[in-house]
């Protein structure tokens, strides 16, 4: 028989089988979790910098977050509900502006709340994972020059120093900085965050003093009670190129990357969070490329971004590697199954060669405040009534609540 006719024969009747579901399993002590930011999903915080910029004509945003989802009150269902899914670990954040309300000044009651919600993770069997800064600070602190401001890693370092005395000992997985090379570009060179400033050297100092906030916070952190793991989370893309791109894409990779990369060597691990991948041209960022699906962000559906994300990260630091956010802004849940899916396969793959990841959480739990966006983008497992604050589940929730539960994946 030619090997052309074995090929044939093979195609017909391999073709005809129907092969069982293909499970993926994880490696043991896997975390699966959720994430939130307290700006996001608390509701009422009005001290802090976000609340003033949603509230100043001509900054952008759609509308004012509120009273969010009022987690600040409903977080223990919200945890019960998350545990009840199948999840083990819950990533939220400390509003600042709630702990230390003016400068020096800190709240007891503020700082109790917080104790309670990381207790109730506990009495859950949730693994609280706590991030000290979620874009927003105190309005005294933008008063104050906010990241340009020299003095400012010294008051975020004293913040965490007093917030980690207060619940280090509770604290599953500490956080100082989310995605400071999202705050230090939007805010200072974009103009879409505040302090909405256009301007290249504010972005420079910014980024001088986030990299400084986050290496003196881990430090007040590390010297706190407990040995929980303290490490910082970036926002990271899969970049891509079009003839001509190449240095438009290398300069922007370099800031928004590598420099807070290359600072993440020696931590505990790096938080990668990853949505989709940037395209670059002559002349500077590409829109969707014919036949990618665009998303309600704008940007396209490309789960696979997470895999190239974690390559990278994972190259350039050396150190364990968390997914602290990945998820998609969809009205069709059946679109972001198939985009976790397609996510986690990419996560496996990295495991498979050797990649130590260590969790999985999915952006978010609930549908919540989009920043300048407002409350248009879904990307919650749950959904929230803006009326009525209730809670309505998602098949998604269900089904990666199931794979949490079983640590595998079934494709
Ligand atoms: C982030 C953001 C989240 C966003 C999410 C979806 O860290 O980028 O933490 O606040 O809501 O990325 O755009």
């Amino acid at each position: 028989m030619t090997v052309g006719k074995a090929a044939v024969i093979a195609r017909r009747v391999y073709g005809r089988l129907r092969f069982p579901p293909m499970a993926i399993s994880f490696p043991d002590n896997f975390l699966w979790g959720t994430a939130t930011a307290a700006h996001q999903v608390e509701g009422g915080n009005w001290n802090n910098d976000w609340w003033v910029w949603e509230h100043t004509p001509g900054s952008g945003c759609a509308e004012p977050s509120g009273d969010a989802c009022d987690h600040f009150w409903r977080y223990p269902q919200d945890i019960a509900l998350l545990a009840d899914l199948g999840f083990g670990a819950y990533r939220f954040s400390l509003e600042w502006s709630r702990i230390e309300p003016a400068e020096g000044e800190f709240s007891r009651n503020a700082l109790d709340h917080y104790r309670r919600m990381i207790d109730t993770c506990h009495e859950n069997d949730v693994v609280p994972v706590v991030t000290y800064h979620h874009f927003t600070s105190p309005i005294w602190a933008s008063l104050a020059g906010g990241w340009e401001a020299p003095e400012s890693a010294d008051r975020f370092a004293r913040f965490c120093e007093v917030a980690a005395g207060h619940l280090g000992d509770v604290v599953g997985i500490h956080c100082t900085l989310n995605e400071p090379n999202v705050v230090a570009l939007m805010g200072h060179y974009l103009g879409v965050f505040p302090p909405g400033k256009r301007d290249e050297g504010a972005m420079d100092k910014a980024i001088y003093n986030l990299i400084r906030a986050h290496r003196l916070g881990y430090e007040a952190i590390k010297a706190g009670p407990g040995r929980a793991p303290v490490g910082m989370t970036l926002s990271m893309h899969e970049f891509a190129v079009e003839p001509g791109g190449e240095s438009q894409m290398a300069r922007a990779r370099d800031r928004m990357e590598d420099v807070w990369l290359e600072e993440c060597r020696g931590d505990d691990y790096v938080g990668v969070q990853t949505y989709t991948r940037l395209r670059f041209g002559p002349d500077g960022i590409l829109g969707p490329a014919d036949g990618v699906p665009a998303l309600q962000m704008g940007y396209e559906y490309w789960p696979q971004a997470l895999e190239t994300t974690i390559r990278r990260a994972s190259a350039v630091t050396g150190a364990p590697i968390l997914v602290t956010e990945n998820g998609i802004g969809t009205a069709d849940d059946a679109q972001r199954i198939q985009y976790v899916t397609e996510a986690l396969q990419g996560v496996r793959r990295c495991i498979d060669d050797g990649i130590d990841v260590r969790g999985y959480f999915y952006w978010s739990m609930l549908d919540n405040f989009e920043w300048a966006l407002g409350y248009r983008p879904t990307f919650g497992l749950v959904a929230v009534d803006r009326e009525t604050q209730a809670r309505t589940v998602k098949p998604s929730a269900r089904w990666l609540g199931e794979i949490a539960r079983r640590n595998r994946l079934e494709t």
